[in-house]
């Protein structure tokens, strides 16, 4: 190695290129021996990976490198200089989370490797091999050839080794709140057209190759390869678009505003590009190798860091009784009306009251991209935040503070600490964040690198006050809320809200995707819940419906995980149906076991989990449009044990489009391994509570 490194300077002394490289070949396998990474270099020095599992090829040979802007070069072609070796297996416990203990088991690779053409910069390449997939990054050490430095674009392939069915939605720098698209990879393009018919949104600034991850690909051969990347910080989101000729997905992150895709200096490193690799899809769900490959906790006491459920004032502005802004005359969040909200929510142990609109600014905060819009701290005249923090305390219910920037970012980031010193001061320690619109001044994307530093650091600075987030119209998330848990959900995906969107709205295959998709890289808040299906409630003339039925709506509190769950409708709603709201009331959101029963993305998702503080599990299961029978076997109970199940099903007709509300509830007896048969509408759903009893 001595030799090679002197060799190496006399090279870079001499101002000599090196051009003739001698090819290298390295190898690493999973802990189980199932999964294999050939890393290897060729005569010039490209360097590429493989990745094989069982014998079956899953990626084809690829290459790795960087076209970098500033220095202005190609850093493709490499020296192998050293190479080290290391495994884990540790296991850790979650602050939140749907198991109580994760297992990080994996082989590591690392690459030191020096660039060919004579700059002199070096970069490391890190692979982790799982039993269930792969991560790998690439590293920039401290060095005195690269210090600050520009990217021009990562140039990470994947090339596939088949024509594979994809759940995708297309490449997007601002928006990932699409419908996914179901297509073989080499008709991503010739569906675009189709897709355009059904969700007017799209308009790839990438172009129609091009696709957003998580991806989820489904080989002929019964392979499951999930596309994402794990831990982004201080970098731009990935974008894969295809090359159809050669079935090769090339990176393609989100640019800032004058087009650059990253500014870092050494010592940097990129997020891990992941893999998630099974021959059974619902191992892919129970993967939780993009929560291995993040950072753990930075926030040392996490004592204050609480699962929750809440309630808002909200939906009644989407469906048109009341609204945001106070000139309309309608204005929803008024002391009253919050009054009503709290008094619901306290009644059944709901912790935690939303309330959108509560502050000035609402008149004018959409289109006009004014910087100073909101200041997030001057509530409207008739909602009294004074009486009302006293009043939700003599409840025990918490309020929950919204913060819409509208977009405009830096007015935010100057006006953060006087906000959540507000919050403090008025006993709220959860906000929900909100970037609707196009980010100004500046004009940078909601998924450039930029934006995502901007989502950390409100995490951390919530921190810092004790103060719980979930944000809306966010990047995509990567795992993020292992290292901070105080980050407990986001949107990032088209939740329950499009119901209401004319002409766009939601499929019933949509909520069997997600967990394939969207929810890989952490919790989702898709608020479900809905009791009431025809939106025209307020607004006669309105035609939008919610696709689901109302069975299926519960069994999204156990599909679609997240510490922070919405019970998304209005009281009045839920009072017309209050044994099944109980269902709402009683499933935890924090969970000590999980089981995927049975998954099939675009068709149905089956999920038992185990309440965390007690012997209770809850078994929710949903289908598309497609009516079908779950067949679950409890042999995840305890022997010996006996359990009252509550099951909250489909009724006999019920259909998601003409009779959605329809559903029974019943209770039985259930012990270690009975069977049970459980019938899902078109559209459909089941949720069961399984209780320990004596
Ligand atoms: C979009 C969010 O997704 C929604 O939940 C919120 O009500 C509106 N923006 C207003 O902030
Ligand atoms: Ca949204």
């Amino acid at each position: 190695m001595k030799k090679l490194r002197f060799a190496l300077s006399l090279a870079l002394f001499t101002g000599m290129p090196l051009l003739s490289q001698s090819q290298t070949t390295d190898v690493l396998e999973s802990p189980d021996g199932h999964l294999q990474v050939r890393l290897a270099t060729d005569t010039e020095g490209h360097l590429s990976y493989e990745v094989n599992y069982k014998d079956l090829a899953v990626i084809r040979p690829s290459r790795l490198g960087f076209l970098l802007e500033k220095p202005h070069m190609r850093l493709q072609r490499f020296l192998v200089l050293d190479r080290q070796n290391a495994s884990a297996d540790t296991t850790w416990e979650p602050v939140l989370g749907e198991v109580a203990r994760i297992r990080n088991h994996h082989n590591e690779l690392a690459l030191e490797l020096q660039d060919a053409t004579g700059s002199g910069i070096r970069v490391m390449v890190r692979f982790r091999v799982f039993d269930d997939g792969v991560g790998f990054r690439y590293e920039f050490p401290d060095q005195e050839a690269l210090d600050h430095f520009i990217i021009k674009e990562e140039v990470t392939e994947f090339a596939l080794a088949g024509d594979h069915k994809a759940f995708w939605i297309p490449g997007d720098y601002d928006t990932n709140e699409y419908l996914y698209n179901t297509t073989r990879l080499s008709d991503i393009a010739a569906l675009d057209a189709v897709a355009r018919e059904r969700d007017i949104a799209i308009s790839s600034p990438i172009g129609d190759n091009a696709v957003q991850t998580p991806l989820m690909l489904v080989a002929d051969n019964g392979l499951y390869i999930n596309v994402h990347e794990a831990a982004l910080v201080n970098y731009s989101t990935m974008n894969l678009v295809l090359d159809k000729a050669t079935l090769t997905f090339r990176s393609h992150l989100v640019p800032d505003a004058v087009g650059n895709k990253g500014y870092l200096q050494t010592p940097a490193h990129t997020p891990w590009r992941t893999l998630v690799i099974s021959d059974t899809p619902e191992a892919i769900l129970a993967s939780k190798l993009i929560l291995n490959l993040n950072e753990p906790s930075q926030i040392e006491d996490t004592s204050w860091i609480r699962p929750q459920k809440f309630m808002g004032v909200w939906w009644e502005m989407h469906i048109g009784k009341g609204s945001w802004d106070l000139a309309s005359g309608n204005h929803a969040a008024n002391t009253e009306n919050v009054k009503k909200y709290i008094d619901f929510a306290s009644e059944h142990g709901i912790d935690g009251v939303l309330v959108e609109g509560w502050n000035e600014g609402w008149e004018d905060w959409f289109g006009n991209w004014k910087e100073d819009v909101f200041d997030f701290v001057t509530p409207y005249p008739d909602y009294d935040l004074d009486e009302l923090t006293a009043y939700a305390a003599t409840k025990g219910v918490s309020l929950i503070m919204h913060h819409e920037t509208s977009g405009s970012v830096t007015n935010y980031e100057r006006r953060m600490d006087r906000a959540f010193q507000y919050m403090k001061a008025h006993g709220m320690h959860t906000v929900k964040t909100g970037y609707v619109g196009k980010i100004i001044p500046r004009g940078e994307h909601h998924d450039g690198q930029w934006m995502n530093n901007h989502y950390i650091r409100v995490a951390r600075k919530a921190a810092e006050y004790q103060i719980m987030v979930e944000a809306h119209e966010p990047s995509h998330p990567t795992g993020l809320h292992r290292t901070y848990p105080n980050w407990l959900a986001n949107e990032a995906a088209r939740g329950n809200e499009f119901n209401n969107a004319p002409a766009l709205g939601i499929t019933p295959e949509h909520q069997t995707i997600l967990p394939f998709t969207r929810l890989m890289g952490g919790p989702m808040d898709f608020t479900p819940g809905l009791f009431h299906f025809k939106l025209n409630q307020f607004v006669p003339e309105r035609t939008t419906v919610v696709r689901t039925t109302l069975a299926k709506q519960l069994a999204l509190y156990v599909t679609m995980y997240s510490p922070l769950q919405m019970a998304g409708d209005l009281p009045e709603n839920y009072r017309k149906h209050p044994e099944a709201f109980r269902f709402i009331v009683d499933v935890p959101v924090n969970w000590q076991d999980t089981r995927i029963l049975e998954a099939v993305s675009g068709e149905q998702v089956i999920i038992a989990r185990k309440d965390k503080e007690s012997e209770d599990w809850y078994v929710g299961g949903i289908t598309d449009e497609q009516e079908r029978t779950a067949r679950i076997t409890f042999d995840f109970l305890n022997k010996g044990q006996s359990y009252m199940a509550t099951l909250y099903k489909d009724g006999p007709k019920a259909h998601w489009d003409h009779n959605p509300e329809a559903h029974t509830i019943e209770t039985r007896m259930l012990r270690h391994g009975t069977p049970l048969k459980v019938t899902m509408a078109e559209g459909g759903g089941f949720a069961i509570k399984v209780k320990a009893v004596k």
